[in-house]
């Protein structure tokens, strides 16, 4: 259910589903915010902050609790869930919409921090991860931050299965009604990269190595600055 492109049938109960998906996405959006406001750059008045993939809000409403002074700009290709977002902010101050893909966007350097949550990992490994990255990168200020969440490919363990368990139990006990995603099966439509790759492609885009912030089961967030 946690899909690059929901159908509109799907973009209803997108909020209800994922936070049965991840365990403490209710506070991801809260706490991917925080960490922004307290980067160099994006922690002065009336920053410009770009959201990617900003799907039906939730970075948006954040940072427009705890931000209210930021300069929001609000990137999505997917005009459904765009129309989601708009529909709950529209009491809120002014943002900026793109009905688009962030390397459509063709901002250079005019950002002070940007956000990316559940987006990466829809993206192939094929240059498209890299051009997404590399738009961002491009995005920023140079020392301007990007705070990055993702489903990452799973270290396997000898535990592995019993943390694979959890997840399905952790899914029921949120009230999964049908079959629960199962993390040891390849999900459909995402390509999730192992912290190496992840690396080496923030570094070939212009970022700092990424410096870890969060972790449940799989979907992993990360820290990245723009080098000057
Ligand atoms: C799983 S949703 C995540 C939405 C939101 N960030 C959240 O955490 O709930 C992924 C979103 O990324 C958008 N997306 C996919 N490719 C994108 C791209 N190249 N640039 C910007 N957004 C993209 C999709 O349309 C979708 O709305």
């Amino acid at each position: 259910m946690l899909s690059s492109d929901p159908s509109p049938a799907r973009q209803g109960t997108y909020d209800l589903v994922v936070q049965q998906l991840i365990p403490g996405y209710a506070s991801l959006a809260r706490l991917s915010v925080a960490l922004l406001a307290s980067s160099p750059l994006a922690s002065q008045p009336e920053s410009a902050v770009l959201v990617a993939g900003c799907g039906t809000g939730a970075e948006l409403l954040e940072a427009d609790a705890q931000r209210p002074d930021w300069q929001l700009t609000a990137i999505d290709p997917s005009a459904e869930m765009l129309a989601v977002a708009r529909q709950r902010l529209q009491n809120r101050g002014r943002i900026d919409w793109h009905h688009a893909t962030v390397e459509e966007l063709g901002a250079e350097s005019r950002f002070d921090g940007a956000l990316s949550v559940l987006v990466l990992q829809s993206l192939p490994d094929d240059g498209t991860k890299l051009a997404f990255l590399s738009a961002l990168a491009r995005s920023l200020r140079p020392q301007g931050q990007l705070v990055l969440v993702d489903l990452m490919r799973p270290e396997r363990s000898p535990l592995s299965s019993q943390v694979a368990e959890a997840w399905g139990c952790f899914q029921r006990a949120s009230g999964v009604d049908g079959e629960a995603v199962d993390p040891t099966a390849q999900i459909q439509g995402f390509h999730p990269i192992g912290i190496a790759r992840l690396t080496a492609l923030v570094e070939a885009a212009g970022f700092s190595d990424p410096a870890p912030f969060f972790q449940a089961l799989d979907f992993q967030g990360f820290l990245l600055q723009r080098r000057a």
